[in-house]
């Protein structure tokens, strides 16, 4: 008995021990850890098994210490290196002198603390020293806590001691790649999430959405979603749909769907207490509410008036809440908006619940105090409704957008980056906020386009949708009270331009998509820093005017000044027979030398989304080559884990004033050789194209 006793104490201490857990991977223990009050890890998909002893010559290695009732981690950085990522910030690009908050908050207009927390959580690092190599570095807890970024990477946590997870690695997309493995990738998501998107504070009446549906189409608009803020529901009673606005919500998503939408709703964390309401009084019957420290449901004010909110640490409560879905899915809802889950309490401390609040756990959760929960509370919410969702209908992609988020909360949906306003500083700021989202693993994310808070001029809007047409997630959004914001509110001229943005955006949806399938296959985002097109280029690390759209676009809004250019003949294109260089709005679209560009048709909407006609976009290198790829699936469902999809190479090289394209499988079995290309090789002073040819050897003629 007692050698038993003995081997599993050694067991235990052995498992937390500075160890490598992946090639070039290592986590260091701080000698105080505890792992009850640390583990299971919100960040981590699996708990990594030790491999070896980290070699002696490993550089990057934490200073624990303690300080008062703070636990901190520093790891010093050589003079030169760029830091980035810190997920969702206000600020520049590049993280160098900054301090983040960690701690999930409401921050309407980022006015809150001069912005230095937002919704979301990321104790993360990105490194890229001077020559280009880089590194990563996780805090692997979810307490409050900061970062500070000077000579070194400080993490002051106000929870107990806490491991340090550190990659090394050749470049930044690598650490990327590797965060990935360790974190979760997103998950593909279906094709209509890629389309342009729809939403107010509020469409209502139901004939009010109808009629913004109606403009789209009759306009020739390009969108595939509105979207339902909370003014559909009666009351704000979430589950609920207002009897006299919204008296058939089936009809109302009936009606999207002949015409090609989808319909998002939006579902927020805070449950009205009111005797009667049955989402209440069930949450209340299964005991589902977060306890005040005194063991009493927490009540706080929301959009109802006063809210009681689930514990998403209990697994009941996590089946509970997820089960809430099945009728209200089966009204034809295509997504879920989960908003306000940070969650706020407007007459909270500090605009959400107090710190001593309790959370009780189970399964693999201890139970512990709200500081502890807080920062997961968001990502808790949205995986309960992920899992609700994919139970009710587990044939479809499910789509949500959360407001608040962790580190690895990209695992479970999508995000927006909050209560913006309409204003130039933050059309410019949403660059760098996308950017650093999508270095801290969230690459499906995107700003309201127009700003949410304050109206919105044409001039703004006209450069906001024109730069919004290249965000992952395009969406256009306003609040309550402010100016309409769809894209024909402004007069024909902002009106002619949507249209531009949205069909460059709809015609480039090949290549998105395979974009998307990159970021879900390898976790390197779809909107990446100019600097990852030439890592050793020092000039390019503070660049957040441009940026790429994965390594073969670059995109330049019309308002940058002095931008940097990687170097390299990065040639401007047309895609939709629009000319950049002479318009006011639309920016300018570069594409990489030695790369082919899949372009799809004109289409108002997903549901016509084809393939079987591309025209691919040509631009040769020094050598006369280039080559890219295309990636297919059913764009819903989930056939493509199953090897229904495919991925196809397209290569060019050019031999006496002829270049040849080949077509080929990389994988998949969709594929097929039905497709009809045309050719379009865009050359330094002109751009020669072919007539529809189908084969997979395609040859055009260079004069
Ligand atoms: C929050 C959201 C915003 C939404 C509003 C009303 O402020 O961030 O997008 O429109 O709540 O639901």
């Amino acid at each position: 008995m007692l050698c038993f006793y003995l081997i599993s104490i050694i067991t235990v201490a052995s498992e937390y021990k500075n160890s490598i857990i992946a090639k070039r991977v290592a986590v260091f223990y701080p000698s105080n850890f505890d792992s009850k009050a640390n583990l299971p890890s919100f960040a981590l998909v699996n708990e990594q098994q030790s491999l070896s002893e980290i070699p002696a010559n490993w550089k990057l290695r934490p200073y624990f210490h303690q300080l008062a009732n703070q636990s901190c981690a520093a790891i010093a950085v050589k003079k030169g290196t760029s830091l980035y990522g810190t997920g969702e910030v206000t600020g520049t690009l590049l993280r160098n002198g900054k301090e983040i908050t960690l701690w999930n908050t409401d921050n309407y207009n980022y006015k809150t603390d001069s912005g230095k927390r937002l919704y979301q959580s990321h104790p993360w690092v990105l490194g890229v020293n001077a020559d280009g190599t880089a590194f990563g570095v996780i805090a692997d807890n979810t307490w409050k806590q900061q970062i500070i970024l000077s000579d070194s990477i400080k993490f002051i946590s106000e929870g107990p001691a806490f491991r340090v997870i550190i990659i090394e690695r050749n470049s930044p997309q690598e650490v990327l790649a590797e965060l990935g493995n360790l974190v979760g990738k997103m998950q593909m998501p279906p094709l209509w999430a890629l389309g342009y998107q729809q939403s107010r504070y509020s469409y209502e009446p139901d004939s009010r959405a109808k009629e913004i549906a109606d403009q789209f189409r009759k306009r020739q608009i390009p969108c595939d979603v509105i979207w339902f803020d909370i003014d559909y529901m009666e009351r704000f009673k979430i589950f609920s749909f207002d009897k006299t606005k919204f008296p058939d919500p089936k009809g109302m998503n009936d009606y999207l769907h002949n015409k090609g939408f989808k319909g998002i709703w939006m579902v927020d964390p805070g449950v009205k207490v009111e005797n009667g309401y049955s989402v209440y009084e069930s949450g209340l019957a299964g005991n589902h509410y977060v306890k005040t420290k005194d063991g009493k449901d927490f009540v706080g004010k929301v959009w109802p008036g006063d809210c009681s909110f689930p514990d998403f640490t209990r697994p009941e409560t996590q089946k509970w809440w997820g089960n809430l879905y099945k009728d209200y899915m089966a009204t034809g809802i295509d997504g879920v908006w989960n908003d306000m889950n940070e969650p706020a309490v407007f007459d909270g401390p500090d605009g959400t619940m107090p710190e001593d609040n309790w959370h009780r756990g189970g399964g693999d959760l201890p139970a512990d105090k709200h500081l502890r929960y807080h920062n997961v509370y968001g990502t808790l919410m949205i995986k309960s409704s992920l899992e609700g969702i994919l139970k009710t209908r587990p044939e479809k992609r499910p789509f949500i957008l959360s407001r608040s988020g962790f580190l690895g909360s990209h695992r479970y949906g999508a995000t927006w980056t909050g209560d913006n306003k309409g204003s130039v500083d933050d059309l410019k700021l949403s660059i760098p906020m996308v950017l650093n989202l999508g270095l801290s693993g969230q690459g499906f994310c995107g700003p309201d386009i127009g700003g949410f808070a304050d109206s919105t001029s044409a001039e703004l809007f006209g450069h906001w949708i024109a730069l919004g047409a290249f965000y992952p997630f395009s969406r256009g959004h306003a609040a309550i009270k402010t100016n309409e914001k769809e894209p024909w509110a402004f007069g024909k001229e902002v009106e002619d331009a949507s249209r531009t943005a949205l069909n460059r955006r709809y015609r480039l949806l090949p290549y998105f998509y395979t974009l998307f399938h990159e970021a879900a296959s390898t976790g390197i985002p779809i909107m990446r820093p100019l600097f990852f097109a030439d890592i050793k280029d020092t000039s390019l690390r503070s660049e957040q005017q441009s940026f790429l759209l994965g390594d073969n676009l670059l995109i330049t809004p019309k308002w940058a000044a002095k931008t940097k250019l990687p170097k390299g003949n990065w040639r401007i294109i047309s895609i939709n027979g629009e000319k950049s260089k002479n318009d006011h709005f639309q920016p300018d679209v570069r594409q990489r030398e030695g790369s082919i560009i899949p372009i799809g048709n004109l289409i108002q909407n997903t549901t016509q989304y084809k393939t079987d006609s591309l025209t691919l976009s040509i631009c040769l290198d020094k050598n006369g080559k280039a080559s890219g790829t295309l990636y297919e699936d059913a764009g819903e469902g989930f056939g493509y884990k199953k090897d229904e999809y495919a991925m196809r190479q397209f290569t060019a090289s050019t031999k006496a004033k002829s270049v040849l394209v080949s077509v080929s499988k990389i994988e998949g079995k969709l594929y097929e050789n039905t497709k009809i290309y045309k050719l379009k090789v865009v050359l330094n002073n002109k751009v020669i194209e072919s007539n529809w040819l189908k084969n997979t050897k395609l040859t055009i003629k260079l004069e």
